[in-house]
């Protein structure tokens, strides 16, 4: 894995093989997270039911995991459901979730065979049966990938899983001098893994809309006004383009943007 073998896969000659060319190795983005909006009203322009904007969102999601996978980046975050999103119709919400078992089914193998490791961030047991039935096997089948992290946000909060956290120092014992922000991050869903590089928005809102609230505090934005299902290799090696021209500086003096660990 790595720019040659993204560079590889590329079909020759096409405008992405430019944008791969550009990206320097050295400075991917260890952690890339993408809130994955706008299914709906990409399905509202085309005068289709908004289900019809998950279903295809999903040939998005398929190409973005692979497009990271090969490029070489370590952890990929993306937010399916959030605890927000039960206030939508039934119809809805049943539709998401058959459209993520589904997805499951059809890409562990894939998954597999690219070495991705598959992790649920958010409260698996609101959950039905069956979808936790299918999330806890592709973890499971995938827990011995070495490859790339692979994070479904479903059933996430950024304030209840702080909250979740909380309890968990709590019932943990941890005595006050021992808790601070790194050993805080432990408790987190995210425990172990390092916080989201750059911060991916599709559909144009400027919003964080309650996602990884504690992981983002320095990750850079980049907002498209692209909407999730048409959102492509392309958009993902412009937005790796534009974080590697910006200058993080944690609060302190300018430095180059350089991958977080
Ligand atoms: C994102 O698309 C998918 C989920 C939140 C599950 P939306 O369904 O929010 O689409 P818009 O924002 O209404 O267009
Ligand atoms: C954020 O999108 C949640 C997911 C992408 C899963 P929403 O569409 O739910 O966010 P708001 O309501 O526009 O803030
Ligand atoms: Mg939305």
């Amino acid at each position: 894995m790595g720019l040659d073998a993204l560079l590889d896969w590329l079909p020759p000659d096409s405008p992405e093989v430019e944008l791969a060319r550009r990206i320097r190795e050295d400075r991917l983005p260890v952690h890339i997270a993408i809130i994955m909006d706008g299914n709906g009203r990409w399905a509202g322009l085309r005068h289709l039911p908004r289900v019809e904007g998950h279903r295809a969102g999903i040939d998005a999601v398929r190409e973005v995991v692979e497009t990271s996978a090969r490029l070489g980046i370590e952890y990929l975050t993306v937010y399916a459901f959030s605890v927000e999103n039960w206030k939508r119709p039934p119809t809805e919400v049943n539709t998401l979730m058959t459209l993520l078992k589904r997805y499951l089914c059809s890409e562990l193998d894939t998954l597999v065979r690219h070495d991705i490791r598959f992790k649920v961030v958010g409260r698996l047991e609101e959950l039905a049966p069956d979808v936790r039935a299918a999330l806890v096997e592709a973890m499971e089948k995938t827990a011995a990938g070495h490859g790339m992290q692979l994070n479904i946000a479903l059933n996430y909060g950024g304030r209840a899983e702080i909250v979740e956290a909380a309890k968990r120092a709590i019932v943990a014992a941890i005595r006050p001098d021992e808790l601070d922000e790194r050993a805080f991050s432990g408790f987190l869903y995210t425990a172990g893994q390092p916080d989201p590089d750059l911060l991916i928005r599709t559909s144009g809102e400027m919003r964080v809309s309650n996602f990884l609230l504690w992981q983002i505090a320095y990750a850079e934005i980049w907002v498209t006004d692209t909407l999730w299902p048409d959102f492509r290799r392309p958009h993902l090696l412009e937005a790796v383009l534009d974080y590697q021209r910006r200058d993080r500086r944690y609060g302190g003096i300018s430095r180059p943007v350089a991958a977080s660990r």
